[in-house]
């Protein structure tokens, strides 16, 4: 018999349950994206957050179980986000995910956010018939997090692997900050995205070199990246006709790239793609560097910016020539879902990681 895991994820802006079995199966995986209510405030608002994940939690637990064909009372065990994430979104899923465990009897396994996001390269992995030679180093990149972890052999297989944090920093932040800077949306990865593969050698109106870091020569630094992007648009008086007609096209619901793409010229193009350039130089080299250091077996990407179609032609390409396997989720697996959570969840059962009704969230929860 397998174990079937409900996981629940409600750290940020997405409300979602699945039901995964042994950790590798995805029976069913619901995310109900509320990107629509942050979308005019350029960003999540927390109390917002909470707010619709309450409305949110008892459908989606509902649909996935629905989707997967089971009642409550055929689920093993409940996982369920502890954090890192805004504390009254994870409060939502724990309570909720508390009072299911508790009145059906069944064990409460917390889950660390990032740790599924690990798992979901696991997830792919098995799917697609492959496994990820250990150690490995994970890169998680993600809205609120650039993360890279090493991963070792735990004490069985891959599941079980142990994570050791190198750094952290943000560049899914830095996308969607320069997105709104430029009149572009939110969120920004998506859109500057396909800018930047549109724009078709538009030359560069401004250089960025490589981030030089003091201490830890792995750390990503996208804050002056940002700040360098904000001065050059605003000591460059060109761009403002173009900013204020994108949100002009904004303010109408004009948000999809057919829409906003002519409303963008080569400068624009050109800024958007060396903006992307040294993002995806910075967190390629950076990964390179960790995984030389480690002697790593393989590379594995994951979080919300995983999903950049220039972030992975990248990777593909060095990790090629350095000879190590690159795994990447699928763009769904790759940004917040519950299917990683339950994954993540088995493991932890396995090992014996429970919780019981004093569980409580934590904002700033680290990987151990
Ligand atoms: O992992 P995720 O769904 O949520 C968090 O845990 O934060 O990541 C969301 C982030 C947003 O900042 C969004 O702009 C970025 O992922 N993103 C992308 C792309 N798709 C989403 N960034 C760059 N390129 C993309 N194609
Ligand atoms: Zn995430």
């Amino acid at each position: 018999m397998s174990t079937r895991i409900l996981g629940i994820e409600s750290s940020c802006d997405e409300t979602a349950a699945a039901v995964v079995a042994d950790g590798r199966e995805i029976l069913s995986s619901v995310v109900a994206s509320q990107i629509d209510v942050h979308r005019k405030y350029g960003g999540v608002v927390p109390e917002l957050a909470s707010r619709e994940h309450l409305r949110q939690i008892v459908p989606v637990v509902r649909e996935a179980l629905a989707q997967a064909g089971m009642k409550l009372a055929d689920v093993d065990a409940i996982g369920v986000t502890q954090g890192p994430g805004l504390v009254g979104a994870l409060l939502v899923g724990i309570t909720y995910g508390k009072t299911l465990a508790h009145s059906l009897g069944k064990p409460l396994v917390p889950v660390n956010h990032l740790e599924g996001h690990v798992h979901a390269v696991f997830l792919e992995a098995h799917k697609a018939g492959r496994s990820a030679k250990l150690p490995t180093v994970c890169l998680i990149v993600s809205g609120g997090h650039t993360v890279l972890y090493e991963v070792k052999p735990g004490d069985s297989n891959a599941q079980d692997a142990g994570a050791k944090l190198l750094c952290d920093d943000a560049a899914g932040e830095a996308y969607d900050k320069v997105a709104k800077l430029l009149g572009l949306g939110y969120p920004g990865g998506p859109i500057l995205d396909r800018l930047a593969e549109v724009s078709n050698g538009a030359p560069a109106p401004v250089k960025f070199g490589p981030t030089k870091m003091k201490g830890n020569a792995l750390d990503f630094s996208f804050s002056g990246l940002k700040t360098a992007v904000l001065y050059h648009v605003r000591e460059t008086a060109e761009y403002n006709d173009e900013i204020r007609k994108r949100e002009e096209a904004l303010a109408r619901g004009e948000r999809k790239f057919e829409q906003l793409f002519p409303l963008c010229g080569p400068k624009t193009l050109g800024l958007v793609r060396e903006f992307q350039n040294a993002v995806v130089r910075d967190l390629v080299e950076r990964t390179l560097s960790a995984a030389e250091q480690l002697s790593a077996e393989s590379i594995l990407v994951s979080g919300g910016v995983a999903a950049n179609s220039q972030l992975r032609a990248s990777f593909e390409a060095r990790a090629k020539a350095a000879g190590l396997d690159v795994f990447f989720p699928s763009r769904a697996l790759s940004t917040d879902n519950a299917a990683m959570i339950a994954a993540a969840a088995y493991s932890r059962l396995r090992n014996g990681i429970l919780a019981d009704v004093t569980l409580n969230a934590d904002p700033s929860l680290a990987l151990a």
